[in-house]
């Protein structure tokens, strides 16, 4: 039996997300709250033929509460989107206190669910969840989850593009590690499965570089004003949130790129800090799930020089963002 809650599950990311967690037939109920639209959504997935009990929540009555009990993975797509010229760190004045506030019904209701964070901006957010946490005295760094699966999505796509044969794309895998947002996006290319065609120019893995780490730009670009990456990212949300179900029910052997306190295992983040040369509270690393969330934090392993310096550009602005979710909570009530 699995519950699943989403967060904002009337939006751009909640609606197609929530389709694809019902048709996971690993979950048995699938509960929808937003602050508009819930009943109506939760009416339309209803109908479809598949185990998960749908249920649409609103605020009046309890509904966080209602929506949250009993959950055993909680996915958060709640907040507003980007629009052309902002970046992600413009978002936090308005979706630090939406997650906050979500935050605090989860650390009431649900305080031992599996939390997945994919309201913007990641880097901020997630400090801010674990804040809540550790102040209602139920944090557990095993369970809580930045959710960068879509730069690895973009990444596989990318380098599929590259090798000029997209049916590559399920297949090629390259980790992502850092953060989500701009420079503090990674992508470890030398450890690609599926390697760059030899003698790729630098001149081109600048440029493959930089479109893994501006994808999100290039959607807030095309889709004018309306909006960011919602399909994409409900895609890459549904496919986090299912290798998080398989590794809780103990299948083994799952590593994926997530935004985690470094805390979650202190041996595994102990090295990645040496290796990143800074005591930095979050990193999105290689992570081992197992039963009971982050079962391993593994290092980077061998990277080139140029993917070093990648990493030394994104740490400051991840010290920075960690810093600003950290204190917006210990100012605020
Ligand atoms: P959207 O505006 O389409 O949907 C957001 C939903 O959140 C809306 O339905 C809104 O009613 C709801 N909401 C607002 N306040 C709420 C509250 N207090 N409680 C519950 N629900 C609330 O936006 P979207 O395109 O779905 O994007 C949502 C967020 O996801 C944005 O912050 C965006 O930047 C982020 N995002 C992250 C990634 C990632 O890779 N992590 C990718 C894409 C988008
Ligand atoms: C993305 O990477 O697509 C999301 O973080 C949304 C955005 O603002 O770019």
């Amino acid at each position: 039996m699995v519950k699943a809650v989403v967060l904002g599950a009337a939006g751009g990311i909640g609606q197609p997300l929530s389709l694809l967690l019902k048709t996971n037939p690993s979950i048995t109920e699938l509960s929808l709250y937003d602050i508009v639209n819930t009943p109506g959504v939760a009416a339309d997935l209803s109908h479809i033929d598949t185990p998960a009990k749908v249920a649409g929540y609103l605020p009046p009555d309890d509904g966080l509460k209602k929506a949250l009990t009993g959950a055993d993975i909680v996915i958060i797509p709640a907040g507003v989107p980007r629009k052309p010229g902002m970046t992600r760190d413009d978002l936090f004045k308005i979706n630090a206190g939406i997650v906050r506030d979500l935050a605090k019904g989860i650390a009431e209701a649900a305080p031992k669910a599996f939390v997945l964070v994919i309201s913007n901006p990641v880097n901020s957010t997630v400090p801010i969840v674990a804040e809540v946490f550790k102040k209602a005295g139920v944090f557990d760094p095993k369970k809580i989850f930045g959710v960068t699966t879509l730069d690895v999505v973009r990444a596989s796509t990318f380098v599929s593009e590259v090798l000029g044969d997209l049916s590559l794309a399920p297949k090629v895998t390259v980790p992502v590690v850092g953060g989500h947002s701009g420079v503090t996006i990674v992508p470890l290319l030398s450890q690609s499965s599926h390697p760059l065609p030899s003698g790729f120019s630098q001149e081109n893995l600048d440029k493959l570089v930089n479109r893994i780490q501006f994808g999100g730009d290039e959607v807030v670009k095309a889709k004018d004003g309306a909006g960011s990456a919602t399909l994409s990212m409900a895609y890459a949300g549904a496919d986090f949130a299912y290798k998080i179900i398989c590794a809780a029910k103990g299948e083994k052997g799952i590593v994926a790129p997530t935004y985690v306190n470094l805390a979650a295992d202190k041996e595994g983040g102990d090295a990645l800090k040496k290796e990143i040369g800074r005591d930095l509270e979050y990193f999105s690393a290689p992570v081992e799930l197992g039963t009971e969330g982050v079962a391993k934090i593994n290092t980077l392993g061998k990277i080139t020089a140029h993917e070093a310096n990648l990493i030394k550009a994104a740490v400051p602005e991840l010290a920075t963002n960690i810093e600003k979710g950290v204190s917006f909570i210990e100012s605020s009530k």
